[in-house]
């Protein structure tokens, strides 16, 4: 049951902490990853594809970030309904990378298959290891996240973001392109996470007094570079999908090739720019949506929030964390801000018009 509890999602993202130190818990050995004995080898994958639908794929697109920067291995990314019908070609040996919940997305599972044929190892991150995908996958990463009730995703995400960001390190360590000292500490920054996450649980007053200028507007743009562009993207998919309020995620650089044009004093900018080498440049965006009158709203640590203060309308402070871990940590006061304005909106939050949990036709 819901226990104490509004809805299942309230419920479920309150274990977010729970979810990723367990998720941790089995991937991380002494401060160094370990992941199941696999059929390929994984020194030896020169590049990867990666295919889902919608969290799924945000959680993907994630880890293309990880991987690429940190593994040093190409990643190609598309959500699933795309891949599967463009007949990619593909080198024989690479990497199928799926992500998905529930593992019966009928467009995912088509894209695993084409893979397949298309002489790919196939490896799955799944939630549910007696699916169709775990079936017809050489090697599946579970997300250990439990079941999830509520139709929008939350510890599903931040359980697959925290899964991929261990491979990307068991990868880059099995490739040799990072030294062992760096993976241990970027490991150790992730082990930081389910306490920080509790601690942004436990300080829900603010988001819910940003959910009330949230819940009056009419568009909203969420704008994120890097590894935080995929937690824009998921910010803005999260509060259509409950609060039915229209709203677009953006890579921040991408602003002024056309949604500038959006902006006005009625637009809230939702700004994902924890501090790190990125962040310079995300403000300089911010800016010029600030010049144009947008409500900036930002999700940082001090420093950030501290540099932005003079163009927020509302900034939420998060905890100082590495840029690694980074989109982990910032996907949840995203989803919470999801749930507040969609309580005030007074929405069926657990089961939103529309949609259903799994999504077993194409
Ligand atoms: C969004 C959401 C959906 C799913 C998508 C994929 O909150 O829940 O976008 O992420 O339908 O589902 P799975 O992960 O089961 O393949």
């Amino acid at each position: 049951g819901k226990g104490n509890f509004r809805h299942f999602m309230e419920k479920e993202l309150h274990e977010h902490p729970v979810v990723i130190g367990d998720v941790l818990h089995r991937m991380l050995d002494g401060g160094t990853p370990r992941l199941p004995a696999l059929p390929f080898d994984l020194a030896a994958v020169k590049r990867i594809t990666m295919s889902a639908c919608g969290s799924a794929f945000y959680a993907g697109l994630t880890a293309k970030f990880w991987l690429e920067n940190l593994a040093r291995v190409p990643v190609e990314a598309d959500v699933a309904s795309e891949f599967r019908y463009r007949a990619p070609p593909l080198d024989e040996g690479g990497l199928g990378l799926l992500v998905s919940q529930s593992g019966e997305t009928a467009d995912t599972l088509a894209a695993l298959r084409y893979m397949k044929t298309a002489g790919q190892k196939i490896l799955s991150v799944l939630n549910v290891p007696e699916s169709s995908m775990a079936r017809e996958s050489d090697a599946i990463l579970e997300t250990i996240a439990g079941p999830e009730i509520g139709v929008a995703s939350t510890k599903a995400f931040t359980a697959q973001l925290t899964v991929l960001a261990v491979f990307s390190l068991a990868l880059a360590q099995a490739k040799g392109v990072l030294p062992s000292a760096e993976v241990e500490r970027l490991a150790a920054s992730l082990l930081e996470i389910p306490a920080k996450a509790a601690e942004v649980l436990a300080n829900e007053a603010p988001i819910r007094q940003l959910a009330k200028r949230i819940a009056e507007a009419r568009d909203v743009l969420y704008l994120g570079r890097g590894g935080c562009f995929p937690i824009a993207l998921e910010g803005a998919l999260k509060l259509k999908e409950i609060s039915y309020i229209h709203a677009e995620g953006y890579a921040a650089g991408e602003m002024k090739h056309g949604p500038i044009a959006l902006i006005d004093k009625s637009v809230p900018v939702i700004a994902i720019c924890p501090s790190g080498p990125l962040f310079e440049k995300t403000a300089s965006n911010l800016q010029e949506a600030a010049a144009r009158g947008g409500q900036i709203v930002v999700f940082s640590d001090k420093e950030g929030a501290e540099k932005l203060a003079p163009i927020a309308a509302e900034t939420i402070l998060l905890p100082e964390i590495d840029p690694f871990a980074a989109p982990i940590l910032h996907a949840i006061p995203v989803q919470m801000l999801a749930y507040h304005v969609a309580v005030l909106k007074g929405t069926d939050v657990d089961q939103p018009r529309n949609l259903a949990k799994s999504v077993t036709v194409e």
